[in-house]
């Protein structure tokens, strides 16, 4: 099949579906699994030549590997990127992106409520090499100016951020961060690029779990980085061919199927997560829903503005701090108690102890992650049923 840089006009829809995919001999339709380490050659001078960039093609699996090759030609195609690469996991992108870009003595500015191991690898980790990071509030783009400094070489965001569906203005950020010479950098895993596309909106590199919605059925980890060729084909797969966390074929393939639904899959996931939030809303033990999609979002406006859907993510704040929060996850029973999301089935998550709680109190109040906050990342199941399943919660609270 003739591949997609032949038919560049192609809608979202298609590129899902199609983008990437080069047929081979065989004639299969569907994209096959490369399950293969390395690759051999015609001769040893063939060799030679591959491993000196004479040539190109396939050497060893931790460089290039068709399967993989084509999830990153689809994502980029997805995400309106000239190049992405995959990683093993959502954070194997973002330290390989870390590690490529910066240097000891440089400086990140990132938002303050962004997912807790990003906070720990940029806190923790980055600043035993000499990276020091400062955080400010991801809704204000006056404070991100006031944070740069000579050797701020990035800005850092999640939009919607994880768990408080606080939004960045894209636009106005990178219109910050390019006044500047720094780089804009956003975590797309919570809308996707079936719901938001932050490089047209100025970006310069977009981050992805892909153990999210990319899959969209809680099966594999990875990750992903898109961007411009040279920073992304270049510089960050220079870093990870040589360090190594690159995505096996097999999880590049069920993320691959997973986005030719990813489309169809979110407008679902948005659909549900409305109706549960303004259900949410109503409910009388809840102190606040946090929702992009409710009016009450403070930044419902920019929601509608930036994105094209509100997204499966929704958090609320119970009266009654931790006690509150854990009875209701214990009272479920069709809901999944655990801390992944993006799956198609709908889990529920306690942040302050779990994906938050290797934080310190101090970095937790910064990130307002309150005790009596529960996310839930809203399924395919039927709403009813989830309802049901948190009413007896909040019945038992009663
Ligand atoms: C917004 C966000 N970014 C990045 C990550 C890290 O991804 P992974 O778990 O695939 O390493 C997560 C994981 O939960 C996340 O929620």
């Amino acid at each position: 099949m003739p591949s997609t840089d032949d038919a560049p006009e192609l809608g979202f829809s298609s590129l899902a579906v199609r983008a990437g995919q080069v047929r081979t001999f065989e004639g299969e339709h569907a994209e096959p699994i490369f399950a293969t380490s390395s690759y051999v050659f015609a001769s040893a001078g063939e060799a030679a030549a591959r491993f000196s960039g004479a040539t190109p093609g396939n050497i060893y699996s931790r460089f290039t590997n068709p399967t993989v090759r084509v999830f990153q030609e689809r994502l980029a195609a997805l995400e309106g990127g000239a190049s992405g690469i995959a990683t093993a996991s959502g954070m194997a992108a973002i330290l390989a992106t870390c590690m490529a870009l910066l240097k000891s003595g440089d400086h990140i500015v990132s938002a303050n409520s962004i997912f807790g191991s990003t906070i720990s690898l940029f806190t923790h980790y980055l600043s035993k090499f000499g990276i020091a990071t400062s955080y400010v509030q991801l809704s204000d783009p006056a404070a991100w100016a006031a944070a740069i400094r000579p050797e701020t070489r990035l800005f850092y965001v999640e939009t919607p951020s994880n768990p408080l569906m606080e939004l960045a203005d894209i636009q106005a950020l990178a219109d910050v961060a390019h006044a500047h010479g720094v780089l804009l950098v956003v975590d797309n895993c919570f809308c996707t690029p079936a719901l938001q596309q932050p490089l047209k909106l100025g970006a310069d590199l977009i981050i992805h779990s892909a153990t999210k919605y990319l899959d969209g059925q809680g099966r594999c980890v990875g990750g992903a980085v898109v961007g411009d060729q040279q920073r992304v084909g270049v510089d960050i797969y220079g870093f990870l061919r040589t360090a190594g966390p690159t995505m096996s074929p097999f999880n590049a393939w069920v993320f691959l199927k997973g986005l030719e639904t990813l489309q169809l899959r979110m407008r679902a996931h948005s659909a549900a997560a409305l109706q549960l939030a303004q259900w949410l809303e109503a409910q009388p033990a809840i102190e606040r829903v946090y929702y992009p999609g409710l009016p009450s979002h403070p930044q419902h406006e920019l929601a509608q503005r930036q994105q094209s859907g509100f997204g499966g993510i929704v958090s609320f704040e119970l009266r009654g701090g931790r006690e509150a929060a854990w009875m209701l996850i214990d009272h479920t029973r069709l809901i999944s108690i655990t801390a992944n999301l993006g799956d198609a089935k709908t889990t529920i998550t306690h942040p302050a102890t779990t994906t938050h709680g290797r934080l310190t109190p101090a970095e937790r109040e910064r990130a307002d992650i309150g005790e009596g906050l529960v996310r839930i990342s809203v399924g395919l199941e039927d709403v009813a049923d989830v309802q049901a399943d948190l009413e007896r919660g909040l019945r038992r609270r009663v």
